[in-house]
């Protein structure tokens, strides 16, 4: 089945379905996941220098035989490389360990409060410059956003943000909505935590899906680029195959009622 895609405001073209590739405890497992992810027909990997792991997933693009422009690659800097030269250096390492010649999306990883606003001007000269089809942000809540959007000469076309029913806050969903900024979410499958909540088993239950798949569909019928992250091929397949059923309104309106604030990073709303 054909995977949909979101259109960025600048045009850009971006896959709604992805693969994230945060690995902390596992080694050389990241490359065969990206080929058996490509394999599935994923076209979106999201890996970020703080990761450790851009090199493998350079080197699973180039053996899956696609041509570049079939995948989109996100990366982001980190907080240790923020500030406007440090970001121009970091983002070269990080061509370099992908080896390629541009990104699809370069992301700022935290709003790190003294050095966001140069972080921003360094991503829009790599913009300007055609290294980076697309910039945007990660774990920005509204006083973030509004300060960049006061500030920038390009807009950010993604907010990458934790994404559950567990963590879901509808305000910057509709926020981005209004200034045109494509949500991004992670950790939709909340790393497994609440795969046994009796409420979403019941309903997976009910669409004869696995609580992931259905963690998975309700972040895409938000409208919400989706990238969980597995190594394990059946499950990355079992991720992927989310296509053929829908959650109805009344469903995701009781999703929505989910949240109990579990997350797997730190909030946005409280840390700088
Ligand atoms: N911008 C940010 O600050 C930020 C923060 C966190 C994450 N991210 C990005 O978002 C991606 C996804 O988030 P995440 O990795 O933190 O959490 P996640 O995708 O919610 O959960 C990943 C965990 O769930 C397991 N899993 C996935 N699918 C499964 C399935 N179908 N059945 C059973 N277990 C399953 C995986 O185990 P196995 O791998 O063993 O299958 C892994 O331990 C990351 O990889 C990263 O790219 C961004």
């Amino acid at each position: 089945m054909e995977l949909p895609f979101t259109t960025l405001n600048n045009g850009v073209q971006m896959p709604l379905l992805g693969i994230g590739v945060y690995a902390p405890k596992q080694t050389n497992e990241v490359q065969q996941a990206v080929e058996w992810a490509l394999e599935s027909g994923c076209r979106l990997i999201d890996t970020a220098s703080a990761y450790g792991n851009e090199r493998e997933v350079g080197d699973a693009i180039r053996e899956s035989g696609l041509s570049r422009s079939d995948v989109f690659i996100t990366t982001k800097v980190w907080n240790d490389d923020q500030g406007y030269t440090r970001t121009l250096r970091a983002f070269n390492r990080s061509l370099e360990r992908l080896r390629l010649d541009v990104v699809d999306l370069y992301l700022i990883h935290w709003p790190i409060k003294e050095h966001r606003h140069e972080t921003w001007r360094a991503l829009e000269k790599i913009y300007m410059d055609g290294r980076a089809r697309a910039i945007g942000v990660s774990n920005h809540y509204l006083d973030q956003l509004d300060e960049l959007l006061t500030e920038a000469i390009i807009k950010p076309a993604v907010n990458q943000i934790e994404f559950s029913p567990y963590c879901y806050l509808p305000e910057v969903l509709d926020y981005c909505r209004q200034k045109n900024i494509q949500p991004e979410g992670y950790a939709p499958v909340v790393r497994g935590q609440k795969a046994e909540d009796p409420k979403l088993v019941a309903l997976a239950r009910k669409y004869g899906k696995s609580t992931y798949q259905l963690l998975i569909r309700w972040s895409l019928q938000h409208g919400v680029v989706t990238i969980p992250k597995s190594v394990k091929r059946e499950r990355i397949q079992e991720n992927f195959d989310v296509l053929n059923f829908t959650i109805t309104d009344e469903d995701m309106a009781l999703m929505d009622t989910f949240y109990d604030n579990t997350r797997i990073a730190d909030d946005p709303r409280t840390r700088e």
